[in-house]
């Protein structure tokens, strides 16, 4: 169905339209603060330059222009030409027993099912696995789980580093120091695998002899010799598992695609580009200079394809992924989550794919989805209490842990199991939201002891607003089918408005967050609503009163609204606590 923000837009476009014919104009329209009514049209200060007439008249003729006012209980010229509308409370109660209704619960029906790709967590094989990979994975996971909702083709990518000269040295390193775990008879983990690789790292750096067998393997590897090759399989999988843990843990399904799956295209695309007559020889290395890209002093900035020494490179590989997604994948939508600083690298490989005439911007649509550091409390980096980054599922084992301690001290009485369980999903639930919630392109402090507070805007507190609507429908004791069956909501009481017209926001909220892609627009909307909730039920009697059971239908209005909040920011729920 339409957002009542579209229903409005609409109207007011007619009526411009109306009033004063063929103008240029688009719907000015958002919602306003409670005070001055539900939300506010700007067209007629826009409109007022154009056709040399005083706002305040302009607004006049528009709403005189305007069709179905009895939606209205009031439109108001305010200051020096905003128009304020009000809605009835009959027009927004028939709204919300429509939105109660609606699979997607407001949400416009997509005009056309799009097949939306995105690319998220992509940690490096062997290499240091950072918290920045976790806000990728969690803030990913978020907006595939949004678009699936609105009814789109998601495909969720990892775009894992599973290739590159690296692996020489780690392989060269294992043969020497880990043989048995190379063919297989002896079993490792994530830990000792980026072990092993910072001590390659650090021979190979000190150690020409070494430095030559690595190359030598770099070779194998690329020319797919079975040892070296073997290899490789190994090290990938015990990385694979690693991960794996974190996204079971944190409920992330994502699909495997990592850099080497574009090996076999690279020559290609280089040759394709060569062809069209793009790219220029920089320092022996093949390279693309695009308009406005520069470096710190001024000189024009290269996006390299083709090392000197023959080899390709992350550019590469990202220009060969952004081809496949546009033909093969046939992507209406690409999204690439990662932290800002390769915003400048993602700007390079969308200008040199339109520049190939690869990428249409008119028909495919792609977004850097760029987020801040993570911060310790101490304002720094941050760092788990090993200062060893690669214990990151410790991080959200941690967490676990924390919940459990403030359910032991704040619910004394619950039993053991119970706790257990309300601890997992609590410290999951509260690491999620703290990135979610806070805006995504800045930084953000990893604080335990804050995102496990009761009050403010937290994982628990939504949660706890969620279970309290629970407890009511238990407390009245109603059959809800037939509750719902046979009575709808009536809003009256302000409080009851109030709640209302922010739940009708709910489909006008997700549409602004499919648009620009802000997690935190979700979190801002839910804290508001479990707000406006807690007032509802401090000034609204529902058991035992005339209104029980139309306000028990909007307790379940705000309970699918939650429900499905938390479902799309990627939080697991509880009924009671
Ligand atoms: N593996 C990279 C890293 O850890 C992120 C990959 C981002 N995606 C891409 N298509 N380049 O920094």
């Amino acid at each position: 169905m339409d957002t009542l923000l579209d229903w409005l837009k609409a109207h007011v476009f007619s009526a411009i339209k109306s009033a004063f014919g063929d103008v240029d104009a688009e719907p000015n329209v958002a919602p306003c603060q409670e005070e001055f009514g539900h939300y506010q049209c700007n067209n007629a200060l826009q409109l007022a330059k154009v056709l040399k007439l005083a706002p305040r008249q302009v607004a006049q003729k528009l709403i005189d222009a305007l069709l179905e006012k009895e939606a209205f209980s009031k439109i108001e010229i305010a200051g020096p030409g905003f128009i304020n509308f009000t809605f009835t409370k009959e027009f927004l109660s028939e709204y919300l027993q429509k939105q109660l209704k609606d699979p997607l619960l407001g949400s416009p029906l997509p005009k056309k099912r799009q097949k939306v790709i995105v690319e998220f967590s992509s940690p490096n094989v062997a290499k240091e696995l950072h918290v920045g990979h976790i806000r990728s994975t969690i803030i990913g996971d978020c907006l595939a789980r949004l678009f699936e909702f609105l009814g789109h083709d998601v495909l969720r990518l990892n775009h894992i580093g599973d290739w590159g000269t690296q692996f020489g040295m780690l392989i060269a390193y294992m043969k020497e120091h880990a043989a048995d775990v190379l063919t297989g008879e002896q079993k490792t983990d994530l830990p000792s695998l980026m072990g092993w690789y910072r001590a390659a790292k650090r021979k190979f750096d000190e150690d020409p002899e070494f430095k030559k067998k690595s190359q030598l393997e770099v070779v194998q590897l690329q020319s797919h010799e079975p040892l070296a090759f073997h290899a490789w399989e190994v090290i990938c999988d015990i990385s694979r598992k690693g991960y794996q843990e974190i996204y079971d843990l944190l409920d992330v399904k994502i699909h495997e695609r990592g850099e080497s799956f574009y090996n076999p295209y690279l020559k290609n695309v280089v040759d394709e580009l060569s062809e069209k007559h793009l790219i220029q020889i920089s320092d022996g290395a093949k390279c693309l200079f695009l308009e406005g890209f520069k470096n710190r002093e001024g000189d024009p900035l290269p996006l390299m394809v083709q090392k000197s020494d023959g080899g390709y490179n992350y550019d590469t590989t990202d220009l060969a992924a952004i081809r496949y997604r546009i033909f093969v994948d046939r992507a209406d939508r690409i999204i690439y989550v990662t932290d800002v600083g390769q915003s400048l690298h993602f700007q390079m490989i969308f200008a040199a794919a339109q520049k190939a005439l690869w990428l249409d911007p008119s028909k495919t649509q792609v977004d850097h989805v760029g987020f801040g550091l993570v911060l310790g409390v101490d304002g720094k980096k941050f760092k788990t209490r090993s200062g060893e980054t690669e214990k990151l599922i410790d991080l959200l084992y941690e967490a676990i842990s924390h919940a459990k301690e403030l359910l032991l001290e704040r619910l004394p009485d619950m039993d053991s199991q119970e706790r257990d369980h309300l601890a997992h999903v609590l410290g999951i639930d509260a690491v999620k939201y703290a990135d979610l919630s806070s805006n995504r392109t800045k930084d953000y402090t990893f604080s335990y002891e804050r995102m496990l507070r009761f009050e403010g805007n937290t994982a628990v507190f939504l949660l706890y607003s969620y279970v309290r609507i629970h407890g009511i429908w238990r407390k009245v004791g109603a059959n809800k089918a037939e509750v719902l069956a046979s009575h709808s909501i009536q809003l009256d009481h302000p409080s009851e408005i109030s709640l209302g017209t922010h739940l009708a926001r709910f489909g006008e909220v997700l549409e602004m967050m499919k648009r620009d892609l802000y997690p935190n627009h979700l979190t801002d909307y839910l804290y508001a609503l479990a707000e406006k909730f807690n007032v509802f039920f401090r000034d609204c009697r529902v058991e035992g009163t005339p209104q029980e059971k139309s306000r028990l239908v909007l307790c379940e209005l705000a309970l699918r609204v939650f429900a499905q909040g938390f479902d799309i920011l990627g939080l697991k729920k509880v009924e009671r606590m």
